[in-house]
């Protein structure tokens, strides 16, 4: 549990939130081409790199709490914070999800989609446009005076309804000029529980979807995170702002 108190953003900071979340969500539709068979996640850590930087960014993952590369590459069973290398080659039917963070003049904008690789099997598929969907049905909780429950409430009914389980172990996160603060947001939860929204509060909504249990075990190079039985798993996050009327995506196009 993150106990620092929840800030409240003034317009200025906004500003410069959505200047973060446009540079983040312009820099993963820089990468969705070169989601292709034989690319390495390296490569794709490389060119994320070398984009952020000429566009006058910093990569936040790399260096953070010891993260060794400047996007995570979570492919398959890999739930999230996968390490780019240059020996894992995407194949025909993989998914790969790839999480971003560019800090822009001291602001952090983060965002990750879930992308196929090739042409995987319906039921990969399935997960992947279901988890989508959840992180919509989560956003679309977003207002002044609901409760964070709301939100991990309306992701769990339908991940469940699919047929799908919702990770526990990582949660969305209040984001502004440091990368991770409160409040936490989990993709599971109660309608009606929790700390209630404020225009300002300003946090990520990132929900991990698992094909089997939605148990988590932590690999031997401490980050990776994959799922317990070794099904898939998928994710999408944005960034997103409460607004006096209901909310903003910072991390849309
Ligand atoms: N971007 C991830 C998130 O959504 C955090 C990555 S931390 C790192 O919160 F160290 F693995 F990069
Ligand atoms: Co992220
Ligand atoms: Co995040």
């Amino acid at each position: 549990m993150r106990t620092e108190t929840i800030v409240i953003l003034s317009q200025r900071e906004i500003e410069k939130m959505r200047k973060a979340g446009r540079l983040a969500a312009q820099l993963l539709q820089h990468l969705e081409p070169m989601v292709k068979p034989g690319v390495s996640t390296q490569e794709l850590n490389d060119e994320a790199e070398r984009w952020t930087q000429a566009h006058g960014a910093k990569s936040a993952p790399l260096g953070y709490k010891g993260f060794p590369k400047s996007i995570c590459t979570s492919v398959n069973e890999v739930i999230c914070h996968g390490i780019p290398n240059v020996k894992q080659i995407l194949r025909d039917g993989d998914i790969i999800n790839i999480d971003v963070t560019p800090i822009v003049d001291g602001y952090h904008g983060d965002t990750s989609k879930t992308f196929l690789v090739g042409n995987p099997a319906p039921k990969t598929k399935k997960l992947v446009e279901v988890t989508e969907e959840c992180l919509l049905r989560g956003i679309a909780e977003v207002k002044p005076g609901a409760r964070i429950g709301d939100i991990g409430a309306a992701i769990q009914e339908y991940a469940e309804a699919q047929g799908f389980s919702v990770v526990r172990d990582f949660v969305g996160h209040g984001i502004s000029n440091v990368f991770h603060t409160a409040p936490d947001i989990p993709h599971y939860g109660t309608r009606g529980k929790g700390k209630k929204l404020r225009a300002g509060m300003v946090f990520t909504i990132e929900p991990m979807i698992n094909e089997g249990t939605w148990e988590v075990e932590v690999l031997s190079d401490k980050w990776t995170a994959v799922t317990r039985d070794r099904k898939l798993s998928a994710q999408f996050e944005h960034t997103i702002a409460v607004t006096e009327d209901g909310v903003e995506i910072l991390t849309a196009l």
